[in-house]
Parts: C-alpha cells; sequence; structure tokens
C-alpha cells in the first residue's frame, strides 16, 4: 500500500501539491494556545500600565516570508515544491514573485498585534515589498507602518536597520530578523531568527510568543535582550563612536 502511493506520489504531479496542500493545513494548525483576548490578572495588568508601550519592529524577507522569483521568458530553476501562498507579477524585474509564509505567521501576527505596535523593516524595495504586506495584513491594518530599503542605512555595501526610525525609545522597541548584519546598529534591542527555508517545518514563531509575552512587561528591553547578542562587541564601538 505504502509503495502503491509512493510510486502515485511520485507519478502524478498533482497529487503531490494535493499531498502539499493538506500537509501544509495540518502545519497551519497551532495545537499550543495562546487565548485571543488578553486575559491578565490585576497585578499583571497593573505591572503593564507602569511600563511604556512597545514597537516590535518586524523585518520581512526569511523572517514573516520568504519569495521565490520566476523571470519571465526564463526557465525557472529550483521551483519550491511546495504551495506557494500568494503571487504576484512585478513588472520593474519582469519577473513573478512567489510568496511562501512563515508556519503559525497568521496566528504570530494576531497574538503579537495585540501586545504590540507592529512596524514592518525591510531592506527590500518598496515596489517589491509591498504587495506582500497588503497581502499578510489581509485587510486588518496591523502592518500599515511600514520602513523600505530607502530607510536603511548602507555601509560596506551591506544594509543595516537602525530601529530609531519606528520608535524614538530604545527601551521601548524590538527588532526581530534573520540577518545579524541588519541587525547590527541595534544589537541590544535585536532578537535574531534563523531564516525561513520554504517548505521547511519551522515554529520559530510560535516559539517566541511566550518570550514576547513576558518581554511587554519590561522597563526596558535591553536590559534582557543585550543578554541574547553575539554581537555586543560591535554596538560597544558604535555606541562609543556616536559618544
Ligand atoms: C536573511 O534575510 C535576508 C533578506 O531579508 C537575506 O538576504 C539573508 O541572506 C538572510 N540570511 C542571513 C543569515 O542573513
Ligand atoms: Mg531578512
Amino acid at each position: 500500500m505504502g509503495l502503491v502511493v509512493g510510486v502515485a506520489c511520485l507519478m502524478i504531479p498533482r497529487l503531490w501539491l494535493l499531498l502539499a496542500s493538506v500537509y501544509r493545513i495540518c502545519v497551519e494548525y497551532t495545537p499550543i494556545i495562546y487565548p485571543s483576548e488578553d486575559r491578565l490578572s490585576p497585578v499583571s495588568k497593573r505591572r503593564l500600565s507602569l511600563v511604556g508601550r512597545k514597537t516590535l519592529v518586524l523585518d520581512m524577507d526569511e523572517t514573516m516570508i520568504t519569495s521565490w522569483l520566476k523571470k519571465s521568458g526564463k526557465k525557472p530553476r529550483n521551483k519550491p515544491r511546495v504551495a506557494h501562498d500568494f503571487k504576484f507579477y512585478l513588472p520593474a524585474y519582469e519577473a513573478t514573485i512567489y510568496v511562501y509564509k512563515r508556519p503559525y505567521l497568521d496566528h504570530f501576527l494576531d497574538r503579537v498585534s495585540k501586545w504590540y505596535d507592529l512596524t514592518v523593516f525591510t531592506a527590500g524595495a518598496e515596489l517589491y515589498a509591498s504587495p506582500i504586506l497588503d497581502f499578510l495584513d489581509r485587510g486588518r491594518g496591523i502592518l500599515n507602518s511600514r520602513l523600505y530599503r530607502q530607510d536603511c542605512i548602507e555601509m560596506y555595501g551591506t544594509r543595516a536597520k537602525c530601529v530609531l526610525l519606528a520608535s524614538p525609545d530604545l527601551c521601548n522597541v524590538l527588532l526581530l530578523d534573520n540577518s545579524s548584519t541588519e541587525c547590527s546598529f541595534n544589537a541590544g534591542n535585536a532578537i535574531l531568527i534563523k531564516s525561513y527555508e520554504i517548505g521547511s517545518r519551522d515554529e520559530a514563531l510560535i516559539n517566541l510568543l511566550p518570550f514576547l509575552d513576558a518581554l511587554r512587561f519590561m522597563k526596558d528591553v535591553r536590559s534582557v535582550l543585550k543578554h541574547c547578542t553575539r554581537f555586543e562587541f560591535f554596538s560597544t564601538i558604535l555606541e562609543s563612536v556616536a559618544q
């Protein structure tokens, strides 16, 4: 029986795609229940009222989604074998962009948007990123604050983000990003997440929820996050240069 199914899967691409989408639905289902309303004890409520509302700055590519680009007229190479969530044609690139959401992204955005003000900060170009962000937002209005490539700082051929553009108060801003160079100006505010590989079984977003739930109660997020970075040395140099 297993052999027959195996052969059928190899032979019939359509069946393969169907099975892939069934798998996706199973992966999207989340066994971790994080209540949709924020039921807080009076003590927690009081604690929260004593600290500032925080801004969570989210990277897009390889943090929330990973995309794959197909140039028009070219033979596609290495097309991912899982179903995409969204595609659009980008005339400026003469290419079709296929977008793959990281598992649990919708659930993640639902929860964190209750705890934080969200800002998306992507090193991607605006005309590429904005259709994707509109798709991810799904009309909820939670991803309306956006910063793009033109807002990054270029240094030595790489790009870095300065979270001060999203929020002027470093005590109350966090940056979630897969790239340590893009985080390097704000190492003390950064949470590094591993890059999302299309089709991989990935639980990085859902596993971050308890951590992000706790951080919103901090007076200064850096008191915790500075211990989570391997780039303290670099940010110390930057700070001393800035003074
Ligand atoms: C992180 O994501 C960016 C796109 O935002 C990508 O260029 C980079 O290769 C990724 N990985 C790492 C380890 O930086
Ligand atoms: Mg990235």
